[in-house]
């Protein structure tokens, strides 16, 4: 039995136990999403900010490319917490002191809960077998329709307290992610400032769960997957890896910053969305600092500045984007193919496992 053997490889049905990241905003394109499950990955589609049309032509457009397995990537809707016009308008003024466009919100709970349905409904309709969701627990309903259909259910959780609530909801695989990831948190249970790493929280959740888990954050290269493994997960997910290679949908300049920072360089922010994510630092962050109490709940903050964010990417202004990337930055430093980045980290892990390391327990045995 080699590493690549483990229960989530024979579930999901994929020649190695590495996932790619879905990344929502862009980046995730059918181009990346189908390169990685042709390699024998599983490419994800980060689905939160599509439309149920955008996500239907997606899964066609992924479907045309290849006839391996990928993953969906939902955002459980949230309500906006009683946000009163002057919060708006407090926000509103912070960004224009700065000349910075702030959008008017046309957000809704109900209209992002009715596209969350749709987007539920373009995953069932086009037999994609893999759904995951980030940022709360789908309903009993939803994970008894998919599962019905005989889908694979994966739910996104920091602390293990959340990976049993998904484990109750009937999910069948938790992605752990630790407090190195780039992008969102996807805490929603726990206490935002728990921020738990993956080496601490990869073997706790192992220990207390039934479920298989993939690994989540900072992992960048051959011997975070060993130790990922070796610490209980059966697989790894990775993303900030992604972004700057070839397929990848993320601008240049976006790209340009993930492959010249290092480790010492992102922060957690709530200034682009009101919900904590890891980003690479830079003037936007900065200049929100002082008006870290004015701050609007997510999705009302990420909504305020979409307009700021998309001007920024059609500019190449690196410092009015959201840069998110995890931990491992300095270990990213080409702009390759995802077949190429895949062939790498398989030949290098093959290089540095054997069979005899996998399945410890807390107790070493
Ligand atoms: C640019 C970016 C966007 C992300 N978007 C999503 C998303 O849409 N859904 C999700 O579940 N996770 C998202 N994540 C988090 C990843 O699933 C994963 O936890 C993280 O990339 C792992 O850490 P790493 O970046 O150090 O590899 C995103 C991460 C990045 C870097």
């Amino acid at each position: 039995m080699t590493w690549n053997h483990t229960s989530i490889s024979r579930l999901l049905k994929i020649e190695y136990p590495i996932v790619q990241a879905p990344m929502a905003g862009g980046i995730t394109v059918p181009k990346l999403v189908s390169a990685v499950s042709e390699a024998g990955a599983l490419g994800s589609v980060g689905a939160g900010y599509l439309t149920s049309f955008q996500l239907d032509q997606q899964i066609k457009e992924i479907k045309g490319l290849t006839g391996k397995p990928f993953n969906v990537n939902l955002f459980v809707p949230e309500k906006e917490a009683g946000i009163s016009k002057d919060d708006i308008l407090a926000m509103k003024g912070v960004l224009e002191k700065f000349n910075m466009p702030a959008e008017d919100i046309s957000f809704t709970y109900e209209k992002s809960q009715s596209n969350y349905e749709k987007q539920l409904e373009a995953v069932l309709q086009n037999d994609v077998p893999i759904c995951s969701f980030t940022f709360g627990l789908p309903s009993i309903e939803a994970v008894r329709e998919l599962k019905r259909a005989g889908r694979i259910v994966m739910g996104t959780a920091t602390t293990v307290e959340e990976a049993l609530l998904f484990e109750e909801r009937g999910a069948d695989v938790i992605v752990m992610q630790g407090s190195e990831a780039g992008g969102h948190r996807g805490t929603f249970k726990s206490s935002a400032d728990s921020c738990i790493g993956t080496m601490a929280l990869v073997p706790q959740a192992a220990d207390a769960l039934s479920l298989p888990i993939i690994a989540a954050g900072g992992i960048a290269d051959a011997r975070g997957i060993a130790a990922a493994l070796i610490l209980g997960a059966d697989a790894v997910q990775l993303g900030s890896v992604f972004i700057p290679c070839t397929e990848s949908g993320a601008p240049s300049a976006y790209k340009a910053k993930v492959l010249s920072s290092n480790e010492d360089e992102t922060v957690l922010t709530r200034a682009f969305s009101g919900k904590y994510a890891r980003g690479i630092k830079n003037d936007f962050i900065q200049k929100m600092k002082p008006f870290e109490n004015s701050i609007l709940p997510y999705p009302v903050q990420n909504e305020m500045t979409k307009s700021l964010r998309s001007h920024a990417a059609q500019e190449l202004n690196s410092e009015n984007m959201s840069l998110w990337a995890g931990q491992g930055l300095r270990m990213i430093t080409e702009s390759l193919t995802a077949k190429e980045i895949l062939d790498r980290l398989i030949g290098q892990v093959n290089a540095v496992t054997d069979s005899s390391w996998k399945g410890l327990n807390a107790n070493g045995s």
